[in-house]
């Protein structure tokens, strides 16, 4: 439990996944800049090189769990300056041959679970606080193969979006990022899992560039940050009418297989 005295010096960040790829940057970077460090994670012996003050054992599949996390994270934090969550799994697979497990999975690590953790940790972060989410470029754009993911996402941006309208009168700013294609373990597995080719619309970024983005986009005054201004323009005509995705994706395909082939020759896979 952080000592009071140094607790009260040092602004505090609470971080889900901050074991993942992204998510140790996200906590080098915060701990560098001197914030007091909040992890949540499964994993009960934490990996010696994440940078944290904190670690709070947590399976976002689990309501007790959370709940008895938030307990703990409310009391040894009485200020949260930021929450981000950035937690997330995914599980390709094409409708039909749908694993209720893994669905499970899916829904509950990035939409309940998600949920229900904001809930814990909301009545202490602080007026002028941030609560931040990693969303994901299917949050915004439906990727076939990933139906699942793509609707816990969906349902995300959702979330965030209402939830900024509720927090507004309180003074604290909810956000969200959509990240494109970020190569951590997440992205390779997804891929190796027969992923989406659409991930590949855009350069699979370094996931130390992913984290510095997510941090510039939390100090903002923006609800909602994508990776360039295509990414924010193109998904809503998208989503307005299916003819123009319909349109647009033979070349989106090309592109995409162009971009892989170059990404698998320089990683020594094809
Ligand atoms: N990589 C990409 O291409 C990409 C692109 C767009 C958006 N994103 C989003 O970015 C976020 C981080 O992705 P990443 O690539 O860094 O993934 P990653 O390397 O696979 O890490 C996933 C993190 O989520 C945590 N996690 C997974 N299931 C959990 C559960 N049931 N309960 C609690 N924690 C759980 C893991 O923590 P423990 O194992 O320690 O519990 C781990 O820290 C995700 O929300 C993802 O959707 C990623």
């Amino acid at each position: 439990m952080p000592q009071e005295s140094e607790n009260s010096r040092r602004k505090t960040v609470v971080i889900s996944g901050a074991t993942g790829g992204i998510g140790r940057f996200l906590c080098r970077q915060l701990r560098q800049e001197g914030w007091w460090v909040v992890i949540l994670s499964r994993q009960a012996d934490m990996p010696a090189d994440i940078a944290a003050d904190m670690a709070v054992t947590c399976d976002l599949m689990d309501a007790g769990a959370i709940a008895t996390a938030g307990v703990a994270i409310r009391e040894a934090c009485p200020r949260i300056d930021l929450f981000i969550s950035c937690a997330g799994t995914i599980s390709p697979q094409t409708v039909g041959v749908l694993d209720g497990e893994r669905v499970r999975r899916q829904v509950e690590t990035n939409l309940t679970g998600v949920i229900l953790l904001t809930q814990e940790v909301l009545p202490n972060i602080a007026v002028g606080g941030r609560i931040l989410f990693v969303n994901s470029m299917a949050g915004v754009f439906p990727l076939a193969g990933s139906a699942v993911y793509t609707a816990s996402k969906f349902g995300l941006r959702g979330f965030a979006r209402a939830l900024a309208q509720e927090l507004r009168p309180r003074g604290i700013h909810v956000l969200s990022v959509f990240p494109g294609s970020v190569d951590t373990p997440m992205f390779r597995d997804e891929m190796e899992q027969g992923g989406s080719l659409l991930n590949f619309m855009s350069w699979p970024q370094a996931p130390e560039r992913a984290a510095a983005w997510i941090l510039a986009a939390a100090r903002g005054r923006k609800e909602e940050h994508f990776p360039s201004i295509i990414d924010r323009i193109f998904p809503p005509l998208f989503l307005c009418s299916p003819v123009f995705l319909r349109l647009c994706m033979p070349v989106m395909t090309v592109w995409s297989r162009l971009t892989r082939w170059c990404y698998r020759r320089r990683h020594g896979r094809g």
